[in-house]
Formats: C-alpha cells, sequence, structure tokens
C-alpha cells in the first residue's frame, strides 16, 4: 500500500524501520520509542516520538499498520500494551508482534525480568480488539530456518 502510515513501537535504534523504508519509499515511518538515547541512532526520513507502550502518544486509528519487534516483552502491563497497539490501528489496518516463544525458555541466557509469550496467551488478547489473529514461528537470521525461538503474531482490526 503507497503512502501507508506506519508505527515501529518500541523502535530501538530503527534498525527495522531502516530496511522497511528502503524496500517501500512511499511509506511513512514513525519510529516510538521509551528511550530518547535509542531515538537519536533513528535514521533520516523517519519520524522519531518518545513515548510509552502503555500510553502510545497517538490518536485512535492514526495508523495502517503497527509492528512491535522485541519490544512488548519490555512492557510492564502487557494487556494494556496489546489495548494500546489495536487502538492506534485504523479498522481494517495490520498488526505484527514479534518476540520469544515462551515454550523455548531456557534456550538462552535470560534474566529473570524479561518476559516471553505463549502463542494462545498473546493471540487471546489479539483476538479483544482485532477481527483476525494467527501466529506462527518466524526465523531470525537469514540463513536460520524457523525453529520456534521467535513467534509472530499478526493480527486485522
Ligand atoms: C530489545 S530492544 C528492541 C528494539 C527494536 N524493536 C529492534 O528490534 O531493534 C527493546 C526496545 O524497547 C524499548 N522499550 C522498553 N520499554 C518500553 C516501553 N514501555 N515503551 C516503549 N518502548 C519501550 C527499549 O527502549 C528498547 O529500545
Amino acid at each position: 500500500m503507497a503512502n501507508a502510515r506506519l508505527l515501529d513501537a518500541g523502535c530501538g535504534k530503527g534498525r527495522y524501520a531502516r530496511v522497511l523504508l528502503e524496500h517501500e519509499a512511499s511509506a511513512r515511518l514513525t519510529g516510538m520509542d521509551i528511550s530518547e538515547k535509542m531515538l537519536e541512532f533513528v535514521g533520516p526520513g523517519i519520524c522519531r516520538v518518545s513515548g510509552s507502550l502503555t500510553e502510545l502518544p497517538f490518536a485512535d486509528g492514526a495508523f495502517d499498520g503497527v509492528y512491535a519487534t522485541e519490544s512488548l516483552e519490555h512492557a510492564v502491563d502487557i494487556e494494556r500494551a496489546v489495548s494500546e497497539l489495536c487502538r492506534v490501528l485504523r479498522p481494517g489496518g495490520k498488526l505484527a508482534i514479534i518476540d520469544k516463544n515462551a515454550e523455548q525458555w531456557g534456550r538462552l541466557k535470560t534474566p529473570a525480568w524479561e518476559r516471553w509469550f505463549q502463542r494462545k496467551e498473546l493471540e487471546k488478547l489479539l483476538a479483544r480488539h482485532c477481527r483476525t489473529v494467527r501466529s506462527e514461528p518466524i526465523s531470525y537470521w537469514e540463513d536460520v530456518a524457523p525453529d520456534g525461538l521467535f513467534l509472530s503474531w499478526f493480527a486485522e482490526k
């Protein structure tokens, strides 16, 4: 979709937003993060906004697409953060969340505070706000087939 309004929620240094813009130059991308230090690294052509996943500083339906890669796990109130991601999505808009799979907990050396998600857990939260929801294993490196460590949840509002 040309000129799509896209939100990278918890964008960090904006590595995914940068690649997205390379593939779709017409996209109107916003990178939002709680850390202003991280936002300093976000590249040109991407609007930078400081804010929290649990209180997104955007109007209802402001985006055609929203994605959150390895950021939802850091939101203290997951239910609220999912609700916020869906709120700022327009009806018919698409959402993708990429995070680690709780069934694989123990595979990495992980600090106790880190939060990994059950497939059904996020599917249920998303289904409260979206018409369609699905999830699938996703690769995390070019030459690694999806092996269940990372999952992607897809939803359409
Ligand atoms: C592991 S990094 C992932 C960054 C980026 N999405 C990526 O994949 O490169 C997690 C990011 O979430 C941000 N973050 C943590 N808690 C947040 C919150 N409550 N609201 C917004 N961003 C948050 C951190 O500042 C950090 O940039």
